[in-house]
């Protein structure tokens, strides 16, 4: 038992999942001007997978613009160019994943000690790698 808790307080620790916004957030009508940027993300209706992002001031200016549906943590020019960031609804919505195989390599959060150097692990498929929570976006290809 007491070994499960410590394993699931460090999983806690390592989870650092992009932030959907808010209904509430989105219909914001002033920010303040803190600056503490991060990465807002669009993302087409249809795919999850298909985004455009921007680096704002802070996650009420993000989430304030039209469109803008979750942030990373930190300008987007901080992740590599190529970063498609995982979805928040990503582990809830999927059920599964399909077999498919579609070489990603997943990264985790910065801040998580990585054993391996670049912070990346190999997944099968872009979905797989989203849907395990420590990952915060992929790049197409082995790590
Ligand atoms: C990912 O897979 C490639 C090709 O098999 C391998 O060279 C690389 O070391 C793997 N990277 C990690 C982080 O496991």
């Amino acid at each position: 038992m007491k070994t499960l808790l410590i394993t699931l307080a460090i999983i806690s620790l390592c989870v650092a999942e992009n932030i959907k916004c808010t209904e509430q957030q989105k219909k914001a009508e002033a920010c303040t001007y803190e600056y503490e940027p991060v990465c807002g993300v669009q993302v087409d209706q249809d795919n999850f997978y298909i985004q455009s992002k921007a680096t704002y001031g802070n996650k009420c200016s993000a989430c304030a613009t039209e469109g803008v549906e979750f942030y990373a943590v930190g300008k987007c020019e901080g992740y590599p160019e190529n970063a498609v960031f995982c979805h928040p609804d990503i582990s809830s919505q999927q059920q599964g994943c399909t077999r498919e195989y579609q070489p990603v390599c997943g990264y985790f959060d910065e801040s998580i000690k990585c054993r391996k150097a670049a912070c990346g692990s190999n997944y099968s498929n872009k979905c797989s790698a989203c849907i395990n929570k420590e990952v915060n976006y992929y790049l197409n290809g082995f790590c």
